[in-house]
């Protein structure tokens, strides 16, 4: 009887772990940590069977392994053979190599009739050779002139870059009260920035390096294939559809101006190279290895993948994926700090939201959403409080999508979703590292935040003020990019205090084992002093991450809200409605920079709600902590920005609304004028209809 019991729980226990690997696959790869250096590997792996393949460029100590007796791909993992390393001295750190999945963040809208879009338009059939122009801006071109400015086929459709837009495009925009419709790169240029001597990097699926309008910015020292083990990240070409991706995010950024060729690079004089990297079984290795590849040399790289956008995943960057990115912005760039440019992610349509993606939602990366040619916002967005700012791209099937260079020496006008606008933010980069070689990685966030223009983006509802006067959304950050305000700023920008971390943990009764549900949202009070009077102190928030563990039965019916001691209340977790997992947060960084500025001195109220009905959907909140990022001292270049956007704020909303820092505010237009309403924050409940 007893054993009858046993087998059952034993059954039960093996059905549930079989299902919960069987979704994993498992190399016969490892990688270790050995501090004793090379040769201490070479006699691990001679020990233990073991084949050392290299030491990770860029990441000291760690080196990659291959077990030649195991199968090279499975679905168990070889825990044998890792406990085994597990117990040798030598050995720090080690972990058996999983596939990941990653997917690109492009997409396809089709029109309502069948009437199919054109993708890749053929380039004009002959190209007159490298014209080498001088092909700064002079001066300004007249209105309605900027479309022949360049010889490019495709410039005059570049209407993200256009200040005048063409009559078609001007109908597409029409919305009166537009202050300013372009990403104003076209002053950057004339200022005289193209993003000389500026380094960027694309990791995807390949770069087609020899491609007419890349050839002259390509830089062979800023690429690798790292899925075919070489220097060269030229793509396959068996099925283009898969491999055109890295190649149309390369043109955005640095296509060459007035050589006759597709269209005109945000950064067309600077580097472009390629990490091959998407085109094969991606894991933490070959995250790893991406990330730090030549971190000294490349300056900017650009990421537009992630972890699906079901809707149901919650995952971030492996252990060693996630060193390379802190070593990037600590090491890198001389000690600046690399940029690492991220997709926000394409999951709206299947209600994700990029608070589950921790690539995108990540302290050393600075995500870029899209917004609409008509300043709205796209189907395919996902919303979070960790995205920056957002540059524009595809909306429904007839706005415009974006230019760029396509495969087999082809151009296109069809790309799209954010994988169009982290590109498009890493071009606008170059200009601003160029205009300010200086400026950390640090900076550059605060630049953002800092000069982003909100303003154009008004009349999408979803804006609140922060409590520093900053306008927050949850799909555009702090709004569009501005390249012109970008390069200017950073002319003068003064490089911001060092960064300090403080962690506030919430202990005893209060948190431990609290429980919430459908009828009692759990709400957790701690008391911040932000490590006063030590060296973390932190007074002039940057971003803040609410680290949490919790169990739930359904996982995506889990809402959580930050409210700041100022009052800015941010929804941290969003439900997802795919998301029925059983498996509650481990330690899950939640990521906001919509209290940017803030002093985080005093009480801070996390709200944790079930909106699942189900009797069997009590929550348990485990452990939550709240670590503050930011300075002791105002960075001296924001007193200036911050007074200015103060009073843009005002000018815009009002006095009233300007300095509400509790409310949504709403707007509606009637006739040229906007009404602003308060709306409350809390929506309805249980509007997802959980069980
Ligand atoms: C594209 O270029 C590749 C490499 O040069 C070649 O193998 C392939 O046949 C070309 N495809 C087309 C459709 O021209
Ligand atoms: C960058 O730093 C150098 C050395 O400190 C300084 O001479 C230069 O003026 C700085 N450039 C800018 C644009 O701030
Ligand atoms: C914390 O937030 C919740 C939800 O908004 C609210 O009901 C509660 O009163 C707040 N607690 C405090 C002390 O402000
Ligand atoms: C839960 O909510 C659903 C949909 O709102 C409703 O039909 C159902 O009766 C509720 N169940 C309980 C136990 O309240
Ligand atoms: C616009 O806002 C005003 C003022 O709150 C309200 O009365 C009106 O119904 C709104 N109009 C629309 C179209 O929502």
């Amino acid at each position: 009887m007893v054993w009858l019991l046993w087998s059952t729980v034993l059954t039960v226990f093996c059905m549930f772990w079989l299902r919960a690997v069987a979704e994993r696959e498992f190399l016969n790869e490892w990688l270790l940590e050995i501090p004793g250096g090379k040769e201490a590997a070479l006699s691990v792996a001679k020990d233990y069977d073991y084949k050392l393949i290299k030491e990770l460029p860029g990441l000291r100590n760690v080196f990659h392994f291959r077990h030649a007796k195991i199968p090279h791909r499975s679905k168990r993992t070889a825990r044998t053979y890792s406990s085994v390393l597990e117990l040798d001295e030598r050995v720090t750190w080690l972990e058996q190599q999983a596939v990941k999945i990653r997917q690109k963040r492009d997409l396809i809208i089709l029109p309502p009739a069948a009437e199919s879009d054109q993708q890749g338009v053929a380039v004009a059939a002959s190209f007159p050779g490298i014209v080498p122009p001088d092909m700064m801006p002079t001066s300004s071109p007249k209105e309605g002139e900027e479309t022949k400015f360049f010889n490019d086929p495709l410039w005059a459709n570049q209407w993200y870059l256009l200040d005048s837009p063409p009559a078609t495009t001007r109908i597409m925009r029409a919305i009166d009260s537009r202050t300013s419709v372009s990403l104003n790169v076209f002053p950057a240029w004339r200022a005289g920035y193209t993003g000389k001597d500026v380094v960027v990097s694309i990791l995807d699926d390949g770069v087609e390096t020899k491609h007419s309008d890349l050839l002259q910015n390509y830089d062979p020292e800023a690429s690798v294939d790292i899925n075919g083990n070489s220097r060269d990240p030229t793509p396959r070409y068996e099925n283009p559809e898969d491999t055109h991706h890295g190649t149309r995010c390369a043109g955005e950024v640095a296509m060459q101006a007035n050589n006759n060729v597709c269209g005109v690079g945000i950064a067309f004089n600077s580097r472009i190279g390629g990490i091959r990297m998407l085109d094969g079984l991606v894991t933490d290795r070959v995250e790893a290895e991406a990330l730090s590849f030549n971190n000294n040399y490349i300056d900017i790289y650009s990421s537009s993948w992630g972890p699906s956008d079901n809707g149901k995943t919650v995952e971030k960057p492996g252990f060693m994926a996630a060193k390379a990115l802190e070593n990037g912005v600590n090491k890198g760039r001389g000690g600046k700090g690399v940029l690492y440019i991220w997709a926000s992610g394409n999951g709206g349509v299947n209600g994700d939201s990029c608070a589950y993606d921790g690539y995108a939602s990540n302290v050393y990366t600075l995500s870029v959403g899209s917004a609409t040619e008509t300043g709205r916002i796209p189907v395919y967005a996902e919303r979070c409080p960790s995205t920056m700012a957002v540059t524009y791209s595809s909306g429904a099937w007839n706005e415009g999508k974006v230019i760029s260079t396509d495969l087999n020496n082809t151009c296109t006008s069809g790309h799209t979703g954010t994988s169009a606008s982290a590109p498009m933010a890493s071009g606008i980069f170059a200009l601003v590292l160029e205009a300010n070689p200086n400026l950390t990685w640090r900076d550059v966030k605060h630049l953002v935040a800092w000069t982003s223009d909100p303003f154009t983006l008004l009349e999408t509802p979803g804006w609140y003020v922060n409590g520093v006067g900053m306008l927050v959304h949850s799909v555009f950050g702090f709004g569009l990019m501005d390249a012109e305000r970008l390069v200017n700023a950073a002319k003068i920008w003064q490089t911001v205090p060092e960064k300090r971390k403080c962690v506030v943990r919430k202990v005893g009764s209060s948190v431990e084992n609290a429980v919430f549900n459908y009828k009692n949202p759990l709400s957790v009070l701690v008391q911040a002093r932000a490590c006063q009077g030590t060296d973390s102190e932190v007074r002039y928030l940057e971003h803040v991450e609410a680290i949490i563990s919790l169990t739930h039965l359904r996982r995506g019916a889990v809402r959580i809200f930050l409210e700041s001691p100022s009052g800015t209340r941010t929804l941290i977790a969003p439900m997802r409605a795919a998301d029925g997992s059983s498996q509650g947060f481990d330690e899950w960084p939640f990521l906001s920079v919509h209290t940017w500025g803030e002093n985080p001195v005093g009480v801070w109220n996390v709200t944790i709600e079930s909106h699942s009905n189900s009797t069997m959907s009590v929550g348990t909140l485990l452990s939550l902590r709240l670590v503050f990022h930011g300075t002791n001292q105002e960075p001296s270049s924001t007193k200036t920005l911050r007074e200015l956007r103060r009073r843009q704020t005002v000018a815009a909303l009002g006095e009233k609304f300007a300095s509400h820092t509790r409310l949504k505010v709403k707007v509606n237009s009637t006739g040229s004028s906007m009404v602003w309403q308060e709306i409350s924050t809390v929506p309805t409940r249980n509007q997802m209809g959980f069980q």
